[in-house]
C-alpha cells in the first residue's frame, strides 16, 4: 500500500521550476517528475504555477507541491499502487474543473507516474510490462526513436521557423543499433555544419538539436541528408519534421522569418504555399533520392487550421502528426479522426494529466488506425517514464530529442536498458514504426 507521499519543487531542463514526487510503499520509494512545454497551451490541461513575480518570475510551483502534500496524499494513502485507474480517478475527482487548473496537471501527473512505478515494483515486473498490462497490450515493442538533429522555431536562437528536424533509423535491427546510427549521423551533421556555417552553427537548441542559422527548410533537410550519407546509413534512416507552425502563424499567413528582430527579411506564406512547399519536400526528396525519404510531418499548419491540415493529409504523401492541433485532447482527437484531418497523434502525458488518461487517448488514436508518437516536452527532467510508456503501449514511435543532453538521453538510455533486459524477447519496431502491432 501507499504509505507516504512527499512532493518538492525541482528545476526542469530550462531552469524553470517543476514538480517532483516521492511515493513510498512497502517496496521502497518511487520518484517521478512532471515535464513542461512552451507557454500558451490553450488546448492542454493547465499547470498550476504560483504567479508570484518575485519568485522564478512567477513560475514557482509551491501551490502544486502543497496540493500533493496535503490533498492528494490524504486521498491516496493506503491505496494499492497496482490499481492505477482507481488512483488516477481519485486524483481527477479532487479537481472538478475541466482544465484541472485547481490542483494543476503538473501535480497530478507527477503523482500518477510515481504510482505507476510503485505499481510495477509491487508486481515485481518492469515498468513497461506493468503499463502494457494496464493498457491490455500483449507485446512489448521498442519504438523507433525520432531523434532531433536540427533545432529551430521557439526552441533555438537561429532563424529557422521549423522547430525540429528529426531522423528515424527504421532500418536498424535493434534499438541499440538505431541509437548508434542516430548518434553517428548527429556527429557527421555537426562536422558538416562546422564546415559550412562555422562553430556558431553548432550551438544547440532546447532539445539538443544543432542550430545553424538557416531559414530554408529544404536547405536544413539537405544537410541532414548529407549527414545520413556520410554516416553510411543511406536507405536505413528516414527524415521527419515538427514545424510547430502555430508559433509563426500571423492571421492566416505564416511568417517564415518570425524570429528576425528587424523583420527586414519578413517572408509570409499562405497555407496553400506552405502545403506546396511540404509536398515538394516529400516528393522531391522521395523521387530524386529514393533512399532517404521524408516520412512524417508534425503541425504543418496552425493549430486551428483544420482545412489545410486535412487537405495536405489527403495527398497521402507522409504521416501527418497533430501536436498543437490535438493537444492530446480526446474531443479534438475525435474530431480529427472523424474528419481524417491527420493520421498521427503526438502524445504528451502532461497534456492529459494521468497515466490512465494517456493510455485512453493512445487507444483512441490506435482504434482510428492512426500512428502514435510518445513525446518529450521542451522542458524535461531526468525522469525516463515516457521510455517505458512507449514500449508498454507498443506505439512504435518516440520523440525524445537529440542523442545528447542528459534529460534527452535519459529516455534513450532507459530504452537501451529495457532492450537489454528483454533480451531475446526484445522486438524493435523498425520498418513497422507506424503500425507495430502487426509484428
Ligand atoms: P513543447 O515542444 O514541449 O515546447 O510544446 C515540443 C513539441 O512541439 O513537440
Ligand atoms: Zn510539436
Amino acid at each position: 500500500a501507499i504509505t507516504k507521499i512527499k512532493a518538492r519543487q525541482i528545476l526542469d531542463s530550462k531552469g524553470i521550476p517543476t514538480v517532483e514526487v516521492d511515493m513510498y510503499t512497502n517496496k521502497g520509494m518511487f520518484r517521478a517528475a512532471a515535464p513542461s512545454g512552451d507557454l500558451d497551451k490553450i488546448y492542454e490541461r493547465s499547470e498550476l504555477r504560483d504567479g508570484d513575480k518575485g519568485k522564478y518570475l512567477g513560475n514557482s510551483v509551491s501551490k502544486a507541491v502543497r496540493n500533493i502534500n496535503e490533498k492528494i496524499a490524504e486521498a491516496l494513502i493506503g491505496m494499492d499502487p497496482t490499481l492505477q485507474s482507481q488512483i488516477d480517478h481519485t486524483i481527477m475527482d479532487l479537481d472538478k474543473t475541466e482544465s484541472k487548473a485547481e490542483l494543476g496537471v503538473n501535480a497530478m501527473l507527477a503523482v500518477s507516474m510515481a504510482a505507476c512505478k510503485a505499481g510495477a515494483a509491487e508486481k515485481e515486473v518492469l515498468l513497461c510490462k506493468h503499463i502494457a498490462d494496464l493498457s491490455g497490450q500483449s507485446g512489448l515493442i521498442l519504438p523507433v526513436p525520432a531523434i532531433t538533429v536540427i533545432s529551430g522555431g521557439k526552441h533555438a536562437g537561429n532563424n529557422l521557423a521549423a522547430q525540429e528536424i528529426m531522423i528515424l533509423p527504421v532500418g536498424a535491427n535493434t534499438f541499440e543499433e538505431a541509437m548508434q546510427m542516430g548518434s553517428e549521423t548527429y556527429y557527421h551533421l555537426k562536422a558538416i555544419i562546422l564546415e559550412k556555417y562555422g562553430s556558431i552553427g553548432c550551438n544547440v537548441g532546447e532539445d539538443g538539436g544543432l542550430a545553424p542559422n538557416i531559414t530554408d527548410f529544404r536547405e536544413a533537410l539537405d544537410l541532414v541528408k548529407e549527414a545520413i550519407n556520410r554516416a553510411g546509413c543511406n536507405g536505413r534512416i528516414k527524415m521527419a519534421m515538427d514545424v510547430a507552425a502555430t508559433n509563426f502563424c500571423v492571421g492566416n499567413k505564416y511568417d517564415m522569418d518570425f524570429k528576425s528582430p528587424d523583420k527586414s527579411g519578413q517572408v509570409f506564406k499562405t497555407g496553400e504555399e506552405m502545403a506546396e512547399m511540404y509536398a515538394q519536400l516529400c516528393t522531391v526528396i522521395y523521387f530524386v533520392c529514393q533512399t532517404i525519404q521524408f516520412v512524417s510531418i508534425e503541425d504543418p499548419f496552425d493549430r486551428n487550421d483544420w482545412l489545410h491540415t486535412k487537405a495536405f493529409t489527403d495527398l497521402g504523401l507522409c504521416q501527418v502528426v497533430g501536436d498543437h492541433l490535438l493537444s492530446s485532447d480526446p474531443k479534438r482527437l475525435e474530431r480529427a479522426i472523424d474528419e481524417a484531418s491527420c493520421n498521427g497523434l503526438l502524445l504528451k502525458i502532461n497534456q492529459v494529466g494521468t497515466v490512465t488518461d494517456a493510455i485512453e487517448v493512445a487507444k483512441q488514436a490506435k482504434d482510428g488506425n492512426w500512428g502514435v508518437v510518445i513525446s518529450h516536452r521542451s522542458g524535461e527532467t531526468e525522469d525516463s517514464f515516457i521510455a517505458d510508456l512507449a514500449v508498454g503501449l507498443a506505439t512504435g514511435q518516440i520523440k525524445a530529442g537529440a542523442p545528447c543532453r542528459g534529460e534527452r538521453v535519459a529516455k534513450y538510455n532507459q530504452l537501451l536498458r529495457i532492450e537489454e533486459e528483454l533480451g531475446e524477447q526484445a522486438v524493435y519496431a523498425g520498418e513497422n514504426w507506424r503500425s507495430p502491432e502487426i509484428l
